[in-house]
Order: C-alpha cells, then sequence, then structure tokens
C-alpha cells in the first residue's frame, strides 16, 4: 500500500482537523489515537476524504505507513503529555524521523526536546498553529521551527494546509528550536492585547454611553469594513449580535465576567521582562483577564468603594469616530510592542527571526488575522532595521493621525472611572517612548543616594556620584 506522506497522533477536535485538512489537499496521513474507538469514530466521520486516511491501531502499524523519513504531528495536550508520547514513540523511529510538536507549547520546552533527541538522530519541529478548531479544518496559519532539512520534508504538505493571503502561504520556517513556539507565543500576546483593547471599548459604550449589546454590535460591524477591518473584530459584531436561546436577552449579557487563561499570554509578558523589552499592553491584558477571576473580591469592593457612574464625555470631536481611532491606535502600539519582543529575542536566542514573514504568513488563518498585517508587512519590508514598528514612515503617520483620539478616549474613561488598562498603557507607552528626556534622572538620583549606584552626567563628565550629604550611602 501506498504509503502516508505524514502521520498523526491525538484525534482531539484540532487533530482531526487538521487530519481532514491534510487529507483534502491530497496528503495520505497516517493516524493514531491512544483509543482506537476514537480512530474509528474519526474514519467513520471522514466520508470521502477516509480514503487518504491509514487508521492505526498500534505504534508499529502507524510508523510503518509513514514514508521517511516521516513527519509525526503530535497534537495533544501541551505540557507533560507531550512528553511522554515523545518517549513512547522514540524507540519505533529511525534516523531522520522528525517528531512535530503543534500544541501551544512554551518554546523553552521545545528548546529542550530538541536537545533532548539532537543526538539521537531524530529531529524535532516546534510548529505553532494558529486559527482555532475552523482554521485548523480549513487553512491555519503555520509558523515552524526547527532544522532547514527537517522543515524542506514538511513544507510540501504545509503549504497546502495553511491558509492563504492573495495566494500567498501563510506558512514559514522561522528559525531553529524554540523559533516557532516562541512566534506563536508573541501571537497569542498580541491576541490578549487585541481583545482587551476591544473589551474596553465595549465596556466604554456599555457602561459610560449606555449603548446595548446590538447598538455597540452593530458599531464593530461598520468598523470592520474600514481601517479595523479583523478577524477579532468581525467575530466581536457576531457575538454582541446573537441571543441567548434560554433568555432572548444578548447572549453577552449572560455571560459571567471572568476571562479564562491557558498561559500564552503570560508567557510573552514573562519572556519581555527577561530580555528587557516593554510591553506594557500585553501585560496590561494579562493581568486584566487575572482581575476579571477575581469576581468575588471584586463584589465585596464595590460594595465597599461604590460603582464610579459618571458618563463617558467627550472633550469635543465624534464619539463614534474617536473610539474607532482611538482603538487603531491602541492596536498599533500592541503589535510594536509584540514585534520588539521578537525582535529582541532574535539576537538573545540567535534566531534571525524574519519580521517581514511573520507579519506576512499572520495576514490569513491565525485570530488576530487582518489587513493591518498587511501594512505591517510592507513596513518591515520596506524598513527591514527599523528599531520600533511605529518609527517607520507609514506607521508614524498613523500614530500622529491616531494618538488625539487615543488621548481623548484614556482621558474621558479615566474621568469616567472606567477601566481601560491596555488602552491607557499603549497611550503611555507612546507617551514614553517619544519623551526624549524622561524622569528616570530622578531615578539614577534616588539610587546613587540609598546605594551608591552612580549615575551618568548629561555633560559626559567623569564623575558619577551626588553630592547627597549625610544619611546618603558613603562611597
Ligand atoms: C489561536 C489561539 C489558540 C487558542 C488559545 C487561547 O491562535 O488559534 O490563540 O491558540 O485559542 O489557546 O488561549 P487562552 O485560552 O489563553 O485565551
Amino acid at each position: 500500500m501506498q504509503q502516508a506522506e505524514i502521520g498523526l497522533i491525538g484525534l482531539g477536535v484540532m487533530g482531526a482537523n487538521l487530519s481532514l485538512n491534510i487529507a483534502e489537499k491530497g496528503n495520505r496521513i497516517a493516524v493514531f489515537n491512544r483509543t482506537f474507538a476514537r480512530t474509528q469514530e474519526f474514519m467513520a466521520e471522514a466520508g470521502d476524504l477516509a480514503d487518504r486516511i491509514v487508521p492505526c491501531e498500534t505504534i508499529e502499524q502507524f510508523v510503518a505507513s509513514i514514508r521517511p523519513p516521516r513527519p509525526i504531528i503530535i497534537m495533544i495536550k501541551a505540557g507533560e503529555p507531550v512528553d511522554q508520547q515523545m518517549e513512547l514513540l522514540k524507540p519505533y523511529l529511525e534516523k531522520g524521523d522528525i517528531m512535530i510538536d503543534a500544541g501551544n507549547a512554551n518554546f523553552r520546552d521545545t528548546v529542550r526536546r530538541f536537545d533532548w533527541l539532537k543526538d539521537t538522530g531524530l529531529t524535532f519541529i516546534g510548529m505553532g498553529v494558529s486559527g482555532g478548531e475552523e482554521g485548523a479544518r480549513h487553512g491555519p496559519s503555520i509558523m515552524v521551527g526547527g532544522t532547514e532539512e527537517s522543515w524542506k520534508r514538511v513544507e510540501p504538505v504545509l503549504t497546502s494546509i495553511s491558509a492563504k493571503f492573495n495566494n500567498d502561504p501563510c506558512v514559514a520556517w522561522l528559525g531553529p528550536d524554540g523559533a516557532g513556539h516562541f512566534v506563536k507565543t508573541i501571537h497569542n500576546g498580541i491576541e490578549y492585547a487585541d481583545m482587551q483593547m476591544i473589551a474596553e471599548i465595549y465596556g466604554i459604550l456599555r457602561d459610560g454611553l449606555g449603548r446595548s449589546a446590538t447598538e455597540i454590535g452593530t458599531m464593530f460591524g461598520s468598523w470592520n469594513k474600514g481601517r479595523l477591518n479583523s478577524y477579532l473584530i468581525e467575530i466581536t459584531e457576531k457575538v454582541l449580535m446573537a441571543a441567548d436561546p434560554e433568555s432572548g436577552k444578548p447572549m453577552v449579557d449572560m455571560i459571567l465576567d471572568k476571562a479564562g487563561q491557558k498561559g500564552t499570554g503570560k508567557w510573552s509578558v514573562i519572556e519581555a521582562q527577561q530580555m528587557g523589552i516593554p510591553a506594557t499592553a500585553i501585560e496590561a491584558a494579562v493581568a486584566a483577564r487575572s482581575l476579571s477571576s477575581m469576581k468575588a473580591e471584586r463584589e465585596v469592593a464595590e460594595k465597599m468603594f461604590g460603582k464610579e457612574t459618571a458618563r463617558f464625555e467627550l472633550a469635543g470631536g465624534n464619539v463614534e469616530a474617536d473610539l474607532e481611532l482611538a482603538l487603531f491606535a491602541a492596536k498599533i502600539a500592541a503589535y510594536a510592542q509584540g514585534f520588539a519582543v521578537m525582535s529582541g529575542a532574535s539576537e538573545e536566542f540567535s534566531w534571525n527571526l524574519p519580521m517581514p514573514t511573520i507579519a506576512k504568513i499572520w495576514r490569513a488563518g491565525c485570530i488576530i488575522r487582518s489587513q493591518f498585517l498587511d501594512e505591517i508587512t510592507r513596513a518591515f519590508t520596506a524598513n527591514p532595521d527599523a528599531a520600533n514598528l511605529i518609527v517607520t514612515p507609514a506607521f508614524s503617520v498613523m500614530v500622529k493621525e491616531s494618538l488625539p483620539s487615543l488621548r481623548r478616549v484614556v482621558a474621558a474613561a479615566v474621568t469616567a472611572g472606567l477601566p481601560v488598562p491596555a488602552l491607557a498603557s499603549a497611550l503611555t507607552y507612546f507617551d514614553a517612548y517619544r519623551q526624549a528626556r524622561g524622569s528616570a534622572n530622578l531615578i539614577q538620583a534616588q539610587r546613587d543616594f540609598f546605594g551608591a549606584h552612580g549615575f551618568d552626567r548629561i555633560d559626559g563628565k567623569d564623575f558619577h556620584h551626588g553630592p547627597w550629604g549625610s544619611g546618603a550611602a558613603t562611597f
């Protein structure tokens, strides 16, 4: 029998959808699941595509069904289960075979797994896959990290199943070991910021302007036709327009305001902090999810302090246009921060991450897909050495145009007592980034006062301690 081009372990929703996508694009695939009953159920649902799928009951049969060097996608719960699966699989594999972790792994685990296989003749790919269940089935964005040789082996299959933006496949090899999973992590960090900023605008409209869910949905619908056009804005409209089948009320009004999180946002922030790169909008978004989950504490606090009820009043400007532009400005800051973190990691880990390519493969298939990413692609292609997205010519124009709206919106929200942590972080990021002389001179003086840490002088003179007198640290 003709051998399969690729294998996949783990027929949960993502694994099943990815397998069907692979088969649909004309590739033969072998599948294995811990319980064979699930494999049989999957085959029964595969319809015509079943002809290209080889269901395997044992690991031996599974491995033998794949053309060497064998690429094997592991699509199971991230963390410990991946290590266990790799241990189980390893004895059956031969030189050149490639284990591929397609889950949302922490890139540090990916580097560790890559190293574990290094001297065995086997190799490892850490593959970020974005686009949720639909994406996996019909075209995800795929971020690959591993050796170039292993990438060459999987490139045809991955290219065939990836999303396409104007016929450009949204898949790329981004660098060695953890590069793909790192980029996926930052994708998710940006996703957190994008979602939080949208939620803050929704909060202003709901609590500061008394708009209903459907009114707000209509507004997002119209914004989706403009510069904010993106998958997240599109689904926001759909979510806000949906009614709860039980109560008939807007579905969104019936959902508890506690956001879940599985870790990728937090990892983005941890890595940014480790490298000393500010990612304030992403940090604010992660913290906002954590605060949202403290529902009981917030209920107590609202009783104690009362809820600020002031109406959201903008100083001039058209409220809808200002909110739209404010969201756009904040979005620029979040993406600028995410790309800055990737640039830092590229240097730190010697990955040589290709920024224009990353923007390119995020234009379709993934959760943050948008037209906006095409503009980022062009900006980084034209200015590969830009220190930050916001100083590229095209984005500097956009920032200048949209920043006043963000300032008005944040000011009005703060005055009304409406929490806008991510929008405010984005605003202060711009303000601090463009300040040639900030206030850290005082911090340096304080550090020198209590710890004799020294400072650099603006006149360059070689005298690095202040005349602090008694009470100051002696040096
Ligand atoms: C994607 C999503 C996907 C998933 C995250 C959400 O790119 O397809 O980001 O990876 O939805 O796991 O993460 P949280 O559960 O942390 O929101």
